[in-house]
């Protein structure tokens, strides 16, 4: 089945046609997985440590619990941290088998009980071999959401993963070629930060992402980075750009007054500074960073936290701004 190659072409030189098929046979498949879904949120941020992944990951778990087929997916391929983000925290071995069990479940299916003949069930099986030799199943949350992450194809967590050049975009298309999303509503796509080539990978690879979602705190929101950041998602052609200011305020818990300690209104005004749409503020809270210690995100422990409401009112605007 799948190969987990962190698949590199092209060392820089002349690609054999070997490799070129290759290629090309992925950018085939890439083109259909991307076509069975029908909106794509790409998450970056100029700055690390801001709160893209925890916003993608509410994000998504915000819309899943609304009712669409959601997935994830996590192109942070040096810390990939989203599955602990939802609890569904798996090394490589045990991926193995999971993708070993989804395969063995769809043959199953179209076996068991059909009244088929021995031969022809070899036939089924050889043909959905086939079919899904370079499919990777993405992960599924109690929730219902497809989550797919490096940290799934690694086979220890405290190891760094040394990746070269050309095998670190190799490795993001193929998490976003080969992973077997199905038809989803919306994919939601957490970045490293930065403008490196991951980002990069991830924009060209994504062509019509409905929306990139910019997340910066209030603090760092006037700084070059994120300035570049969204300067680079507008040299690829991308306008719809939304900015989520995240650790915006602290609401005291003795008084419930909202408390600006970055300061206020930076968000706004850089938007519209930059001609980008303000999606609103989330409020810096104890119980989001600690979430993932209880294996889930803040929508899914408590959806009637403060800040389970804003990722509610925040996926309601994007809709109205960007989708409708
Ligand atoms: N609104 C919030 N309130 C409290 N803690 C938060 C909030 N948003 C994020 N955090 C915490 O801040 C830390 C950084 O968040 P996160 O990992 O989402 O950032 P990131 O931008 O994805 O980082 P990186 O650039 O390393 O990928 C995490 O421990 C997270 O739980
Ligand atoms: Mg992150």
């Amino acid at each position: 089945m799948a190969e987990h190659g962190h698949g590199h072409h092209g060392h820089g030189g002349q690609m054999t046609p070997e490799q070129q098929r290759q290629m090309i046979e992925q950018e085939i498949r890439l083109a259909r997985n991307l076509g069975q879904i029908k909106h794509k949120i790409v998450v970056m941020s100029g700055k690390g440590g801001v709160g893209k992944s925890t916003v993608a990951a509410n994000i998504a778990e915000t819309l899943q619990a609304m009712g669409y087929k959601t997935g994830i997916l996590d192109a942070d391929i040096h810390g990939p941290n989203i599955p602990k983000m939802l609890g569904i925290e798996m090394l490589e071995e045990e991926f193995n088998q999971y993708q070993f069990n989804i395969f063995k479940e769809i043959v199953e299916e179209e076996i068991v009980d059909s009244g088929l003949s021995e031969d022809e069930q070899r036939q089924i099986i050889e043909d959905r071999k086939k079919q899904y030799q370079h499919s990777i199943f993405p992960v599924t949350t109690p929730s219902g959401l497809k989550v797919m992450s490096m940290a799934f194809l690694i086979d220890s967590l405290d190891r760094p993963i040394i990746w070269r050049g050309p095998q670190k975009t190799g490795a993001i298309k193929q998490l976003i070629s080969d992973a077997h999303w199905g038809e989803l509503d919306f994919l939601v796509i957490d970045n490293p930060p930065g403008t490196g080539d991951e980002p990069l990978t991830v924009l060209q690879s994504i062509p019509e992402a409905d929306l990139v979602l910019m997340v910066t705190t209030p603090n760092v929101v006037s700084q070059e980075d994120v300035l570049k950041c969204v300067k680079m998602v507008e040299l690829m052609n991308i306008d719809k750009i939304g900015l989520i200011e995240n650790m915006a305020y602290y609401i005291c818990p003795h008084c419930n007054e909202k408390l600006h300690i970055f300061g206020e209104g930076n968000g706004k005004a850089f938007a519209d500074e930059m001609e980008i749409t303000y999606l609103g503020d989330l409020p810096i809270e104890e119980s989001v960073s600690q979430s993932p210690n209880e294996n889930a995100t803040i929508s899914v422990l408590d959806p009637d936290d403060e800040v389970s409401k804003r990722f509610k009112e925040i996926v309601e605007d994007i809709k109205k701004e960007f989708l409708e």
